[in-house]
């Protein structure tokens, strides 16, 4: 019987790299998208996986979105909660908006995904949640008090969940990935990139996104189930929490 996987922002970045991972790996994977068309077809047509179009920060959405996807694909058995966006501003020029969508999707997605999944995982005894928080969750970063408190936000329902369905057979963790080769980092400024951000890393480069896809298959296994409520650094040594 292959487990079911739903990965949100699932078709471009680290979520792509995760859904096909775990298909690679027997899963039967949906990928959620929320707003690119184009980089969503293209994956499905590239990778034979379904793709899924809401937005996590709608908690009406995510429900609507849950049910399709337990209809055509089948009940869910892993959550990747994976989708994210930044909206970097210092804290002195940040507007009400850029605060607001940074924490609903970061953050709110987190119990819109979680609490429309935990009641069906709870009845089938089985369950793996694995939520992408972030270095800049753990460390903090200049440019993204919304961005930062969010992904920190994130480790701490990560433990409360996992504290709350370790009985019933499911684990929640978190995995922190440093700075990753991915759309989202490329948007840093070049010049920050260079002199600010890689000189801090130890290894001396980006992380890959197919090194988080690789912490995901190992909390997502069926032999997991020792891994609750932890939180998984992969940042090249970048910060050693
Ligand atoms: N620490 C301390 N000072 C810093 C700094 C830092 N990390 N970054 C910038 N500064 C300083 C600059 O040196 C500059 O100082 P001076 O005026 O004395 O030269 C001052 O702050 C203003 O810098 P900017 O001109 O860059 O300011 P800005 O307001 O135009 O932009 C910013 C600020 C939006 C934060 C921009 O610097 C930026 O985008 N930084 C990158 C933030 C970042 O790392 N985001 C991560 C995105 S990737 C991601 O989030 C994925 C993940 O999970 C890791």
């Amino acid at each position: 019987m292959s487990r079911v996987a739903l990965v949100t922002g699932g078709t471009r970045g680290i979520g792509a790299s995760v859904a096909k991972a775990l298909k690679a790996a027997g899963y039967k994977v949906a990928a959620n998208y929320a707003g690119n068309d184009e980089a969503a077809q293209k994956f499905k047509a590239e990778n034979g996986i379904p793709v899924f179009k809401w937005d996590v920060s709608s908690f009406e959405a995510c429900e609507a979105g849950i049910k399709q996807v337990e209809a055509e694909v089948g009940p869910i058995d892993v959550l990747v909660n994976n989708a994210g966006i930044t909206r970097d501003s210092q804290l002195h020029r940040m507007k009400p908006e850029q605060w607001t969508a940074v924490i609903n999707t970061n953050l709110g997605s987190l119990f819109n995904m979680c609490r429309n999944v935990i009641e069906g995982m709870r009845a089938r005894k089985f369950g793996r949640i694995v939520n992408i928080s972030s270095i800049n969750g753990q460390k903090g970063q200049f440019g993204q008090t919304n961005y930062s408190a969010a992904k920190a936000g994130e480790i701490g329902f990560t433990k409360a969940l996992a504290q709350e369905s370790a009985r019933s057979g499911i684990t929640v963790n978190a995995i922190c990935p440093g700075y990753i080769n991915t759309e989202m980092v490329q948007a840093v400024p070049k010049d920050v990139l260079e002199k600010s951000i890689l000189p801090l890393i130890p290894i001396g480069r980006l992380g890959e996104p197919e090194e988080i896809a690789r912490c995901v298959l190992f909390l997502a296994a069926d032999e997991a189930g020792l891994m609750t409520g932890s939180t998984l650094t992969a940042n090249g040594g970048q910060y050693l929490a």
